[in-house]
């Protein structure tokens, strides 16, 4: 089942729809979404309405004083607390938005749109759409010209995906088809140059990603256990047909830079997830043998293969085991 998410099928709503960079840039208007940002850096999200009142704890803040103006603008409230008003940027967006299933972070999500080379016009698929964060960092690499088609297994984390998405792009966004069920099961795209998947069992997907892919294309996975990474990796392995898989993760630093004190934050994201990148052969191709050897005991008597089962799971044993790990 797929969930519409663009009203610009007919002509006379593709002349008024206004152009998606529109909404980034300009004079604040009614409907533009804002970020407030106080002096010790705590954000609100607003979206502007003539008339309206936003209350925070440092005082009113009247959207009149905002709507209007430029970008950048610092607004005082009631009791002369001064606002930056700004319009978000996705990675401030992704943060505050309401989720269903956790989201990908930006700095995960910057990743894996350069490793899967994602480029405008390009053809994607990406399960699952959780709340919608990765699609918005698809979509916005693939642009009007491109296809971002989006599965999702619950169809109340579909709902707030879509909500999330055109909240982001102020309008359904052209590129985007949201589809409601399992990949693996209802994957039916063809030539497709990038394949993103974000789930708890994405080996059993890769049946029906391997059809989907053009010879050439980029698969990228993105887990969040060594039990994941380890299954997902043997089973493109065992499975051929696709390039040696890799693996790495993505550590983040902010740095504190302030007169003499330049250091590191004492604070840190540890762990997010893992990012496996494979790319598929041309049809019949094996890769070439290894000339290098797996490290001693890597498939020594202790190491068990993973079955070969990668049937997609009946959807309502996977949407429970969903609902249990995340
Ligand atoms: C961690 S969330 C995805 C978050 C998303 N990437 C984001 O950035 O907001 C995982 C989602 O995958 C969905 N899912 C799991 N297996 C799936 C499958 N086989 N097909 C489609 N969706 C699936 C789950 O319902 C869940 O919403």
């Amino acid at each position: 089942m797929s969930i519409p998410t663009s009203d610009l099928d007919d002509a006379d709503d593709q002349n008024e729809a206004p152009a998606l960079a529109d909404y980034r840039r300009g004079d604040f208007l009614p409907g533009d979404q804002v970020q407030l940002t106080d002096p010790k850096g705590r954000m609100h999200t607003i979206v502007l309405e003539p008339g309206q009142v936003f209350h925070t704890a440092k005082g009113q803040i009247a959207h009149d004083d905002i709507l209007g103006g430029p970008e950048g603008v610092v607004v005082t409230s009631s009791n002369s607390t001064a606002y930056l008003a700004q319009r978000p940027l996705l990675r401030d967006f992704v943060l505050s938005m309401p989720r269903g299933a956790t989201v990908i972070y930006p700095k995960d999500a910057a990743v894996l749109v350069g490793l899967g080379d994602v480029f405008p016009g390009a053809k994607v698929v990406e399960a699952g759409v959780g709340s919608g964060a990765l699609a918005c960092s698809l979509l916005r690499a693939v642009g009007s010209e491109g296809s971002v088609h989006s599965f999702e297994l619950r169809e109340e984390f579909a709902e707030v995906a879509k909500a999330n998405v055109e909240r982001f792009f102020g309008q359904p966004h052209p590129a985007w088809t949201l589809s409601i069920g399992n990949l693996g099961l209802e994957l039916n795209d063809r030539n497709v140059d990038r394949v993103f998947l974000d789930m708890l069992a994405p080996w059993e997907c890769l049946e029906a990603v391997s059809k989907a892919l053009r010879p050439g294309g980029v698969l990228c996975v993105y887990v969040a256990t060594t039990t994941q990474l380890s299954r997902t990796m043997e089973t493109i392995r065992t499975m051929g047909g696709w390039t040696e898989p890799e693996a790495l993760e993505t550590l983040l630093r902010n740095w504190h830079v302030e007169g003499l004190a330049v250091r590191p934050s004492h604070r840190m994201n540890g762990h997010t997830g893992f990012i496996i990148t494979t790319r598929k052969l041309a049809p019949g191709q094996e890769l070439p043998p290894k000339r290098t050897r797996p490290a001693k005991g890597a498939y020594g008597d202790d190491w068990t293969p993973y079955p070969m089962t990668i049937r997609p799971l009946d959807p309502e044993r996977q949407e429970e085991s969903q609902t249990d790990s995340q």
